[in-house]
């Protein structure tokens, strides 16, 4: 199975400690990966990593078998690849305009033909139901609302990987739903690649191909979903699932 993301002797410091530490890890493209783990143990940091976001320290990640690269002498190159990537964060910002001028925005970026820009936009509203919702000024949108725009502005670039930090964090079980679905669609229909971070396990479970555990900036456990929930190997990821974590 191809990679989407392989990381190498990855360490990344900040203020004089190593927040993240990862000796080697593999994400499936195609697959749908969450991240779970306790406040601090480095979701964040990994997912802004694979980002291109956070440079490491020392290491290396490869991106579809291409080195990822950082920095401003490679500017134009960072962009090239964070371009084939979508972020959605638990709170998303929504630009000072309209919610289908907020979806366009990436589009136009990428200079698309307006009537193009146009479908795509409106099929990505449709996806998470609010087509009626074109015309509306995104600020005045509900904190869900606001949420399944970000998701159709993520998805309407047709990314390869789409990565959620805890993306559906704040929403009722209803925008949760609508949330996982759009996901699973575009997965199917796209082969896109997922990597979730989530503090919900029920989500993980249901979503998950892979399940991921980090703790103190390290993956400690890394297994197929049902394993991972029925067997897990660490004693800190059996606390971690009983509900007991130890720091
Ligand atoms: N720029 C930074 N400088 C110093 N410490 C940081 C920085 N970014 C993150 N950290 C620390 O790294 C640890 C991991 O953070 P984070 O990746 O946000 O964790 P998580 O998303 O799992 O809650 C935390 O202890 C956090 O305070
Ligand atoms: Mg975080």
């Amino acid at each position: 199975m191809t990679a989407a993301f392989q990381l190498d002797n990855i360490k990344i410091n900040a203020s004089g400690k190593t927040i993240l530490s990862v000796p080697s890890l593999s994400l499936d493209a195609g697959r749908i990966t969450a991240v779970v783990g306790p406040n601090g143990a480095g979701k964040s940091t990994l997912l802004r990593l694979l980002n291109v976001l956070n440079k490491p320290t020392e290491g290396m990640v490869r991106f579809f078998g291409e080195n990822l690269i950082w920095g401003r002498m490679s500017r134009a190159k960072q962009l090239e690849q964070q371009r084939q990537m979508s972020f959605v964060f638990q709170k998303s910002v929504m630009f000072d305009t309209t919610v289908f001028h907020n979806v366009a925005m990436g589009l136009k970026f990428r200079k698309w033909k307006k009537s193009d820009i146009n479908d795509e936009v409106m099929r990505a509203l449709e996806w998470v139901g609010l087509s009626d919702f074109r015309d509306r000024h995104a600020h005045t949108l509900s904190g869900g609302e606001t949420q399944r725009v970000a998701l159709a502005r993520s998805i309407v670039t047709q990314p390869r990987v789409l990565l959620l930090d805890e993306a559906t964090a704040n929403l009722d079980p209803e925008c949760i739903e609508i949330f996982e679905d759009v996901i699973h669609r575009i997965r199917k229909e796209s082969g896109t690649t997922i990597v979730m971070i989530t503090h919900n396990l029920q989500q993980a479970k249901r979503m998950a191909d892979i399940c991921l555990f980090m703790h103190q900036g390290e993956v400690l456990e890394m297994a197929e979903t049902e394993v991972f929930f029925d067997r897990p190997a660490a004693k800190r990821l059996q606390d971690f699932l009983a509900g007991r974590m130890v720091y």
